[in-house]
């Protein structure tokens, strides 16, 4: 995946991306195996825990997802990210260095942004598919309705706050390719070794995703 075009498809099909946040090496390969079973097509591995990097390497390697790294905030974790096998990187807001690092590296970048502004900055670098977070405390549906409204060439990856109750308003929004978040992948869950109840959240939110 080389282009912003490709993602934003991998996005419309996937509807729903997972927001992982792993500290053991040991779960990246039960945690695939969950998400695939419950019909996730991909996922966000944020850059917050230690093992972020290996963890990523080794859903990548696992097959199934279409992986990407999240909480990216600095060029040189853009470049880890992508050296362990991140097929796009999600920042929480707009930094031109790692926007940079991922053109040079030719992976799609997906920028969070907050306001207008951001927004802004974010098409005239070229980049149109855009995370809306923290999606929730930023105000929900209305606030990215008048967000998007000036702005139709935007398509959004609300995040943050959203969960299996909220999910379906989001994704019936034309600008909306799909949600993001972790409410089907939880600390509690990766704690308990909770793999059925990761797969079955994934896939009542993949059913609530389908039209
Ligand atoms: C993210 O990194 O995208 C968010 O922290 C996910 O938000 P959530 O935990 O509220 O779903």
């Amino acid at each position: 995946m080389n282009d912003t075009d490709d993602l934003a498809s991998v996005l419309a099909g996937a509807r729903l991306m997972p927001v992982l946040t792993v500290a053991s090496t040991a779960t990246a390969s039960p945690l695939a195996d969950a998400l695939v079973a419950g019909g996730a097509r991909c996922a966000e591995v944020t850059f917050r825990t230690p093992q972020a990097e290996q963890v990523l390497r080794a859903i990548a390697k696992h097959g199934g997802l279409t992986v990407g790294a999240g909480t990216v905030l600095t060029p040189e974790q853009a470049e880890r990210a992508v050296a362990a096998g991140a097929r796009f990187v999600v920042c929480p807001g707009f930094d031109a260095e790692v926007v940079a690092m991922c053109r040079k590296l030719g992976v799609p970048v997906v920028p969070g942004v907050a306001t207008a502004t951001e927004l802004m900055t974010a098409l005239r670098a070229g980049i149109d598919t855009v995370k809306l977070f923290p999606a929730e405390p930023l105000g929900g549906l209305p606030t990215l309705r008048a967000l998007a409204a000036p702005f139709p060439q935007a398509r959004f990856v609300p995040t943050g706050g959203i969960g299996a109750d909220l999910m379906a308003g989001y994704l019936a929004e034309p600008a909306v390719l799909a949600v993001g978040g972790s409410w089907m992948v939880t600390s509690a869950h990766l704690k308990r070794g909770d793999y059925e109840g990761i797969r079955r959240l994934t896939a009542e939110a993949a059913e609530r995703s389908t039209p």
